[in-house]
This record gives structure tokens, C-alpha cells and sequence, in this order.
């Protein structure tokens, strides 16, 4: 042919050209739709990839119906900031798979407590440890323990909160245990309140016992249960925390779920009313109230204290209990995360956290005019994608070894170590060292 070219045989040549411009033109159309397959393939599989397991969370209608499952009441705003990819907020993006697995074992870290330690208390799945936040618009490095470490020489960090506080420091202790192996040089009677010092930085981490970060008192009822053993004071603070304050550079409060408890609550040393006691004749006190109470008391007493350390808020841990096989059991038996718009939440949960947010914003306006600075750390929307976190059944000893049927007490509170809750210090370490959230998280609610 192309001889044929040459030897000026026009025609041919011509009608060949016709021929291969027609080609061409088929070959461009069909190359754009094999490039538009292939990136509506790459899309697809890229997507699954990140759910590997997709198909086991498409749950029937009727079975979501049953677990309370609808799209998110603020999902509109999630949606929304996950548009604005440009603005780095670290509390939206979602779990992606990571096959390195978790930054520690419970061989490495040996502080553990035995009803977090679910790896030893044989929990047989194990993709649970697999999975990585990935904020929207931003990176979020791995832990490095030893930048951290220098960062806060000569430092000192108080945790204030109850058991998902312990939850979350035993996770730092761990992340940091590659370096460094924190010394305990303080604890009270029952292990609650604690100090620890990393000597060759001189960093203290303080955990103190503040469920309420309001004054309490418990009172022994004797094995009682008509009794309320909890009484809470909503005009007192609880001392626990403001007598060490002066000491402390930075403060997480890292509060929650005990504000679910039966309580009599005081105000001027005066019964007020009652949270949770129906037999009782008293005026009941909503949860959400209470805890507004006690934040707005808290955040003030920060907010226009002399003393002002860089002080972070983290937001309400949700909880994920579903109904269970037998009457009344509650569990947590979910082995993946939930992906965006699939869980909307325990209402209970999403009030408490507005709460938070609307008395942080209130709380840093005036902090901000006294020079203290305060950061909300919010956890709750990453944290209730994982399902897959909770101790479950196995916050316990080998808890099928006697009775396969038993029912057990499941724990779907607090978080499996490792696990999600090592997030949350990824999270927080970046806010500690670079002070910085990468646009504030709050601002876009
Ligand atoms: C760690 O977990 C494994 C199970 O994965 C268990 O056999 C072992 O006893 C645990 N070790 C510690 C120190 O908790
Ligand atoms: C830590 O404190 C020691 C002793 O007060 C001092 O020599 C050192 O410079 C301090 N280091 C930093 C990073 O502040
Ligand atoms: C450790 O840090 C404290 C401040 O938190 C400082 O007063 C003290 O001098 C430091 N000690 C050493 C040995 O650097």
C-alpha cells in the first residue's frame, strides 16, 4: 500500500485515507468510551477497595428499619464539608483499609487493661485493627512518637474524664510505649486518678477522676437499687480537677457517659430534682440538661481562669447497641464500618454532642477575649462509623468458655486497644503539636 502511495496512485490512496479516517474516527469513539469504561471501573473497584467486604453491610430495608438505621440527621452538612475538600478539617473523611495494621500489639504495649484487651480475651475477627482515618483534605501522618515526645518536654497534659478518658490515655501510653515507657509516679486507691512521667522528656500526663467535671458524691446504697447513689451538685465544680489546675499546659476533657446514671441533682445544696429515678417524686432533669449544666460551669471556669492552658474539648463517644437474639440483650456484633449515611445514630448520643458544640462555641468566644485558647476535638462523626471498635463480649475473660448461649454483658462503650479510639490520639497528638485543627472543626457546623 504504501508503495502504492508512492507511486502517485492517487485514488487508492485516497479511498484508503477515507477508509483509515473513518477507522479513526471509530477507533476515537471507541477509545473514549473503553477510557470512560475504564474509569468508571478504576471508580468502582477503588471504592470497593475501600470496602472490601461491601456487600455484608447492604443491609435488607426491614433489618436497617430494625436497627434504627437513616441517614444521619446532619448528614447534609457532612456531605457539605466533604465538598469543600479544600479546607482541611480532620474530623471529616472516612475509614480507608490499612493493611500495616495497628501502630502497636498487646504484646508491645503491655498496660492494657484486661477489659479493653480484646485480641486476649479472643475475639476471633481481627479486620477490625485494619482500618485508617483518612480526613477529606488533608493528611494525617503516623504517630511519631518521638517528635511528640520532644515537642512536649517539659509539659504537662491532663486528661480529665472517667473510663473512656482511661480508654484514651492508655492508648496514648501505648502509641508512645515505642519510645518511651511512661513511669507511674502517682495513683489513687482504685487506679482512677493517676500520673505518669516520661522521664527522659520530663512530659507528665495527669488522668484525673472527674466524671461530671461537677462536684459529686456517691453514696453507698447498700446493694440498694431504689436507691440513687449518684448526687451531683450543678453549681459546684468538682475539685478534683480546678485544685491542680495552675499545673496543667494542656487539658483534654475527655468526658461522657456517666451523665446517663441515676442521679439526684442539687443546686445551692437544695434537691433540685432527679435524673432518671421514676420512683421517685421528684422533678426530672434530662440528661442533655444536666450535661449542659456542668459544660457551661466547666468551660467557664476555663474560659476566664488566669491560669490558661491550651484546653481541647473531645466530642461525645457513641455507643452502638443493637438488639441482641434474646430479650432485652443488647450488642455490638458488627465486624466492619459503617459507611457514610448508613448509621444515623443513638438520638440520645447526637443531643449530647450538640450540646458540646453549641457551649464550646459559646465558651471560646470568651476564652478567646481572655487569650485561652480551646479546640474542640471532634471525635463523634468518625467514631460512630465504627461499629466494629467495642469490646462486645469480649471485654471479658474468654467469655464463650462455659455457655456458648449464655447471655453475656456486652460492652458497646468503650473501645477495643488497639483499635478506632488510637484515632482519636492521632487526632489529638497533631492538634497538641501543631495546634492546629486545619480550619476550625466548629466553624463548619
Ligand atoms: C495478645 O493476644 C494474643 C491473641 O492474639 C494472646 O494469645 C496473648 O495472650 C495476648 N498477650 C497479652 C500480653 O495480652
Ligand atoms: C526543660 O527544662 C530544663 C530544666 O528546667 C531546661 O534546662 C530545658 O531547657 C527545658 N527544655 C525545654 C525544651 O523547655
Ligand atoms: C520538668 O518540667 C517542669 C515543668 O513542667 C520543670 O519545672 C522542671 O524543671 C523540669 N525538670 C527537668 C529536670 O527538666
Amino acid at each position: 500500500m504504501a508503495d502504492e502511495a508512492v507511486a502517485g496512485d492517487f485514488e487508492p490512496l485516497r479511498a484508503n485515507d477515507r477508509r483509515s479516517s473513518i477507522g479513526l474516527i471509530f477507533f476515537k469513539f471507541f477509545s473514549v468510551l473503553f477510557l470512560a469504561g475504564a474509569l468508571c471501573y478504576l471508580f468502582i473497584s477503588n471504592f470497593n477497595s475501600s470496602t472490601p467486604d461491601a456487600k455484608k453491610f447492604s443491609l435488607s430495608f426491614e433489618k436497617q428499619d430494625a436497627l434504627n438505621i437513616r441517614p444521619l440527621i446532619k448528614e447534609s452538612t457532612v456531605k457539605e464539608k466533604q465538598l469543600k475538600k479544600e479546607v482541611c478539617d480532620l474530623s471529616v473523611g472516612e475509614w480507608i483499609p490499612n493493611h500495616a495494621g495497628p501502630a502497636y500489639t498487646n504484646e508491645t504495649c503491655n498496660q492494657i487493661p484486661r477489659y479493653l484487651n480484646c485480641l486476649k480475651n479472643e475475639r476471633p475477627d481481627t479486620g477490625y485493627l485494619h482500618w485508617r482515618w483518612k480526613p477529606s483534605a488533608c493528611d494525617l501522618p503516623y504517630i511519631d512518637p518521638l517528635k511528640f515526645l520532644n515537642a512536649m518536654r517539659n509539659k504537662s497534659i491532663a486528661f480529665l474524664g472517667a473510663s473512656i478518658c482511661h480508654n484514651l490515655v492508655v492508648s496514648l501510653t501505648c502509641l508512645l510505649s515505642k519510645v518511651e515507657k511512661a513511669r507511674d509516679i502517682f495513683h489513687d486507691s482504685t487506679f482512677s486518678t493517676r500520673t505518669w512521667h516520661y522521664s527522659s522528656h520530663n512530659l507528665t500526663l495527669y488522668v484525673i477522676w472527674a466524671p461530671f467535671l461537677i462536684h459529686y458524691e456517691t453514696i453507698d446504697n447498700h446493694g440498694d437499687k431504689s436507691q440513687i447513689d449518684t448526687h451531683l451538685h450543678l453549681d459546684i465544680l468538682d475539685s478534683k480537677w480546678t485544685s491542680e489546675y495552675n499545673k496543667f499546659d494542656y487539658v483534654v476533657i475527655s468526658g461522657g457517659p456517666d451523665f446517663y446514671r441515676s442521679s439526684i441533682i442539687y443546686e445551692n445544696n437544695q434537691v433540685i430534682g432527679c435524673h432518671y429515678c421514676p420512683h421517685l417524686k421528684l422533678r426530672n432533669l434530662a440528661t442533655d440538661k444536666i450535661y449542659r449544666r456542668a459544660l457551661q460551669l466547666s468551660l467557664k471556669f476555663i474560659a476566664t481562669s488566669e491560669h490558661k492552658p491550651f484546653v481541647i474539648l473531645r466530642t461525645w463517644s457513641p455507643s452502638h447497641y443493637e438488639d441482641g437474639e434474646f430479650p432485652n440483650e443488647r450488642v455490638c456484633s458488627r465486624t466492619m464500618p459503617f459507611r457514610e449515611g448508613e448509621i444515623s445514630g443513638a438520638p440520645s448520643d447526637l443531643k449530647m454532642r450538640d450540646v458540646e458544640v453549641v457551649e464550646f462555641e459559646k465558651a471560646a468566644t470568651i476564652g478567646a477575649r481572655n487569650g485561652v485558647r480551646m479546640e474542640l476535638l471532634d471525635t463523634y462523626h468518625l467514631s460512630l462509623l465504627r461499629p466494629d471498635g467495642h469490646p462486645g463480649p469480649y471485654g471479658t475473660c474468654h467469655p464463650f468458655d462455659s455457655d456458648k448461649k449464655k447471655k453475656l454483658q456486652n460492652d458497646c462503650l468503650h473501645w477495643c486497644l488497639p483499635g478506632p479510639i488510637d484515632t482519636w490520639n492521632e487526632l489529638l497528638l497533631k492538634m497538641l503539636i501543631s495546634g492546629d485543627t486545619g480550619g476550625s472543626v466548629s466553624a463548619l457546623l
